[in-house]
């Protein structure tokens, strides 16, 4: 399915607007993966940009996973995949708790003799965005990643204080309201880990790349820094990433 067709099927369903689906789109066209894991699909936007390119390359396969409540949404995702008749690209998971609890079942689905098997080759952490949440799902999903293959944070700079009016944020201690968790998990968890290089940052996205070793894909380290070089933004997106990586202090 090309970028034009599946932007007329999900273009205004939210989350995702066309000029991110387009970077997804082209990501996974040129990466080809056969296995791809996404947290967070609410009304299944994103994963209608990934399978419809995945449709493009004749292969792949994306597991998603959401709240069973994701079921309730209008549309939801069983609606979009049949309307875009691209089902048999996405198994989407309606979870009871937690993406973290059906991380474990992967877990233990690819451990054998206590050796884990990494199963994809791009993760997108698009779920609550907290420390808790996506800090242990970044650590459970690195073991499932294979070498070369990338991970996409959504949301880097986004604080619970942005939501103050919803009841779970005012529950939150106050220390916990204004600090972008997923910013934590980049600085604190992803970058002193040192498997992880060739990040690239937007404003919203961070994309990482897990190092390679010599059995592993084929690396592809400037992927994403070549497709950022075709976007608009481009100018604006290398300005923020050098001030992150200034941050960071990564050369
Ligand atoms: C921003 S939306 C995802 C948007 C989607 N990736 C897109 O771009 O179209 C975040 C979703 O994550 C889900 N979510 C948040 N925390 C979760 C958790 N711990 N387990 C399962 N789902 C979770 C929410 O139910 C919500 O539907």
């Amino acid at each position: 399915m090309t970028f034009e067709d599946i932007v007329r099927h999900v273009g205004t369903v939210p989350h995702m607007p066309p000029d991110r689906g387009k970077l997804i789109y082209e990501f996974i066209r040129t990466i080809r993966p056969e296995a791809v894991l996404e947290l967070g699909f609410a009304h299944g936007t994103s994963s209608c940009y990934i399978a419809a390119a995945m449709e493009a390359n004749g292969k792949g396969k994306l597991l998603t996973i959401d709240h069973k409540r994701a079921l309730d949404r209008e549309p939801n995702i069983s609606a979009l995949l049949e309307k875009t008749g691209l089902d048999s690209f996405v198994e989407a998971r309606f979870c009871e708790r937690s993406y973290t609890w059906e991380l474990l079942k992967l877990l233990e689905a690819h451990t054998r003799e206590g050796r884990t098997e990494p199963a994809f080759e791009f993760v997108f952490i698009d779920g609550g965005h907290t420390w808790d949440s996506d800090g242990f799902s970044f650590l459970l999903a690195d073991r499932l990643l294979k070498p070369n293959g990338w991970i996409l944070f959504d949301d880097v700079l986004w604080t619970p204080s942005m939501m103050e009016g919803e009841a779970w944020v005012r529950e939150m201690p106050e220390e916990e309201r204004d600090v972008a968790h997923v910013e934590k998990i980049l600085s604190l968890l992803v970058i002193p880990d040192g498997k992880y290089h060739n990040m690239e940052f937007d404003g919203t996205w961070a994309w990482v790349q897990k190092k390679g070793d010599q059995t592993s894909l084929e690396d592809r380290s400037d992927l994403v820094k070549k497709m950022y070089a075709h976007t608009k933004s481009s100018r604006s997106a290398y300005l923020f990433r050098r001030y992150l990586k200034r941050l960071f202090r990564l050369s």
